[in-house]
């Protein structure tokens, strides 16, 4: 597998029947995001939702793309930050959107993060009923994760993402140089799913990535190479087969859940703090999932090494000892653990592997191998 050489942009489509749509990935393509609202929903104005920093770099790019095909705007701005998913945010979305006389036929455009996707798209799915949306992704990790799939969510007091609906939107456009102002920390920590895609269920894209992530890391122009391109290209079809085979996540959706059980308990370890971004608690909980995988004898432990070495070259955490403030002890670990999931009978369910490249939904993981191998681990430290 070696990365294409070519400039022009590549389309990736989510086949979900009459909801089908395509993911549009390239450099400059937000240029073009005025002609592809135009052709799809003819003579619809748009209501730009997008958040502080976002609106700084690249809202006059987004606003200018759609005016130059004759599409109206309105612009909705929203505190940075996941503060924002919340219902604070929400109504005030809503009401901005209802206040420019955004219409079912019409369109709202999440420009932005993870943050801006969950927000403006649950807002979109609610508002008249459900109206259409098209996601304009600005970090790497809703380039390559939440900006596919339908998934929308606000946070409630008592959990991430607790709040939301399936819905579709009719467009992603991932135009690859807005990540050029994306702090190097954010770059990295999404490049973390980037790296799950891979280890879930791509050995070949692993070795492609362990020789290329430098070149994905310094994009195209800087570069000289598509490897950025590229590797968003890998991430979206992948997710797009997913989703496309199970959409509200009964079954092989749940792989992309990859290190998530750790990781959650992590972030949450941290109260959702700078301490610790969401992809850099995905990155350990990957590494965890690894060497737990390991230790039950699933796979030979230099391949989890091997695996868990990749993460921690790109900079990522792997270790315990690589968050900054240190962690609590494994029974407060295992209770966030246990916050996150249903317990049965003693038993949890885990994404494990076996091998890179080899992840299986584990329904009957023993709590208490869990504790322990958590225990050893913070040991380490
Ligand atoms: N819906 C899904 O399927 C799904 C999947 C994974 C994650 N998520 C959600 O995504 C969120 C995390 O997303 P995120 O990591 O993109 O966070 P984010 O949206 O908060 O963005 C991270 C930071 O980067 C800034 N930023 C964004 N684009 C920029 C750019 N081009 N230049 C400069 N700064 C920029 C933002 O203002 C913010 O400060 C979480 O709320 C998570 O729950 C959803
Ligand atoms: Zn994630």
């Amino acid at each position: 597998m070696t990365a294409p050489l070519r400039a022009d942009p590549t389309t990736v489509k989510v086949a979900l029947g009459a909801r089908s749509y395509d993911i549009v990935i390239g450099r400059g393509v937000l240029a073009s995001l005025g002609a592809r609202i135009a052709a799809l929903r003819p003579g619809a104005t748009a209501a730009i939702v997008t958040d502080d920093n976002v609106a700084r770099h690249h809202l006059a790019a987004a606003a200018a793309a759609l005016a130059d095909d004759g599409v109206a705007t309105t612009r909705v701005i929203v505190p940075a930050g996941e503060g924002s998913k919340n219902f604070r945010s929400f109504e005030e979305v809503c009401e901005a959107i209802i206040a420019a006389r955004i219409e079912r036929g019409d369109i709202v455009v999440a420009l932005g993060g993870g943050v801006i996707g969950d927000l403006a798209g649950f807002a979109a799915s609610v508002m008249r009923r459900g109206v259409d949306y098209v996601q304009v992704p600005t970090t790497l990790l809703a380039q390559v994760d939440s900006s596919v799939g339908g998934k929308t969510a606000i946070n409630s007091r008592y959990g991430k993402n607790l709040i939301g609906t399936f819905h579709q939107p009719i467009l992603v456009v991932a135009d690859t140089a807005v990540l050029d102002t994306l702090p190097p920390r954010e770059f990295r920590a999404g490049y973390a799913e980037v790296a799950k895609y891979a280890l879930l269920g791509d050995a070949a894209f692993f070795a492609w990535l362990e020789a290329n992530w430098r070149a994905v890391f310094a994009g195209g122009a800087a570069s000289g190479s598509f490897a950025r391109e590229h590797a968003i290209a890998v991430c979206c079809r992948a997710k797009a087969a997913i989703v496309a085979r199970d959409e509200r996540e009964t079954g092989e959706r749940a792989l992309l859940n990859l290190g998530h059980t750790f990781g959650h308990a992590l972030e949450a370890a941290c109260g959702f703090s700078d301490r610790l971004l969401h992809g850099e608690a995905i990155a350990a909980g990957m590494a965890l999932a690894f060497a737990f995988s390991a230790r039950q004898g699933l796979l030979p432990a230099a391949e989890a090494e091997r695996a868990i070495r990749h993460l921690a070259a790109v900079g990522l955490p792997t270790r315990p000892r690589d968050i900054p403030g240190g962690l609590p002890p494994a029974d407060r670990l295992m209770d966030l653990i246990a916050q996150d999931k249903k317990v049965r009978r003693g038993m949890l369910t885990f994404i494990l592997v076996r091998g890179i490249g080899s992840a299986f939904v584990e329904t009957g993981v023993d709590r208490e191998a869990v504790r322990a191998f958590l225990d050893q681990k913070l040991a380490e430290q």
